[in-house]
């Protein structure tokens, strides 16, 4: 329940994140190629990304004391991560670097109404193995420490981190992205689970699209709270029994909702590590996103505390 939620987030003071980095690939095109079709690219652009990454960076930016922990390649694409993700001011010596796989890679297209399709190339992101995070969770992990996660990083290590953070006492917030279907067991490991509307359809089993339904569902399996981000609608927030209570997002002109969702689910996580209530850290998580889905870019657009305060007061 929320009582009990509230308490266990008055402990949280650091933020660990175990996801991907991955070197963003982004194709303009006028318009997206169809099935067997081959289309021109009209500019190509290299950036930071994976949701790991744009996360931390985003928890960091707003105040969160954030270590992180992943996997890059021994490549230019590796170091320019690095470079970025520290310069975030995130800590990094809990990121890896493989001699064998390559920095993960995400070709972007994107087209002129800013429609997009993503390919994701894993690569060093598949070194992120249990064996990997064990002693890397052992020395970060404590009952004030919020593990934020999503799910670019291989099935049995997010699993494995869902375990291990529970039996720490730490919080657990998932961002279930990609979605795809969770066993049951693992829900009662997750304090707050962030989908958007379509990754709550994948996973839920309840029938037709009510997010409270589809939700409730979810929360019964053990999770304490969903928070479900609604696009240009904000956000809900569900717990046991209390229905769906909406949060909503600023009335922004949305240029380019890229990496929205990393910008809340970072915000989010620095909101509750400074100890905000739930209620008031889904709204901060909220009103960062539309503040960067008003600029071009991901990261960059991310807004920092300074410029939190200049625009919500
Ligand atoms: P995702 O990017 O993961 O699909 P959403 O589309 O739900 O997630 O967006 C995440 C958050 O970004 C929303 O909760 C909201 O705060 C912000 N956001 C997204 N689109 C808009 C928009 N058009 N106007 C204002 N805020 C937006
Ligand atoms: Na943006």
């Amino acid at each position: 329940n929320l009582n009990s939620l509230q308490e266990s987030l008055l402990r949280m003071k650091n933020i660990v994140v175990v996801g991907s980095l991955n070197q963003d690939i982004s194709i303009s095109v006028r318009r997206l190629p169809v099935e067997g079709e081959t289309v021109l690219a009209r500019a190509v652009r290299k950036g930071i990304g994976g949701k790991g990454a744009n996360q931390a960076i985003a928890a960091s930016r707003l105040g969160g004391e954030v270590s992180m922990i992943g996997f890059v390649g021994n490549d230019s694409a590796g170091n320019e991560m690095l470079e970025a993700v520290k310069g975030g001011g995130v800590d990094c010596s809990g990121i890896g670097i493989s001699d064998r796989e390559r920095t993960g890679k995400a070709y972007i297209t994107v087209d002129d109404a800013g429609r997009n399709t993503i390919v994701v190339d894993s690569g060093a992101n598949s070194c992120v193995t249990p064996e990997f995070l064990e002693t890397l969770l052992h020395d970060r992990i404590d009952a004030n420490t919020i593990v934020l996660m999503q799910m670019e990083i291989p099935r049995e290590s997010l699993l494995y981190g869902i375990e291990y953070a529970k039996k720490r006492n730490a919080f657990v917030i998932l961002n279930p992205a990609p979605a795809a279907k969770l066993p049951r067991e693992v829900y009662s490991g997750i304090d707050i689970l962030t989908p958007n509307e379509t990754e709550l359809a994948i996973l839920s089993s309840a029938a037709g699209k009510d997010i409270a339904a589809m939700s409730t569902d979810l929360v019964k399996n053990g999770t304490a709270c969903v928070v479900v981000t609604l696009g240009a609608e904000g956000a809900g927030i569900i717990l046991n029994g209390t229905g769906v209570r909406r949060v909503q997002a600023p009335s922004v002109n949305a240029v380019d909702t890229t990496g929205a969702g990393d910008c809340f689910n970072g915000a989010l996580a620095a909101a509750l590590a400074q100890g905000y209530r739930l209620d008031d850290a889904v709204l901060f998580a909220v009103r960062a996103a539309s503040f960067s889905v008003s600029s071009f870019g991901t990261i960059t657009s991310y807004p920092d505390e300074s410029q939190m305060e200049m625009t919500f007061g």
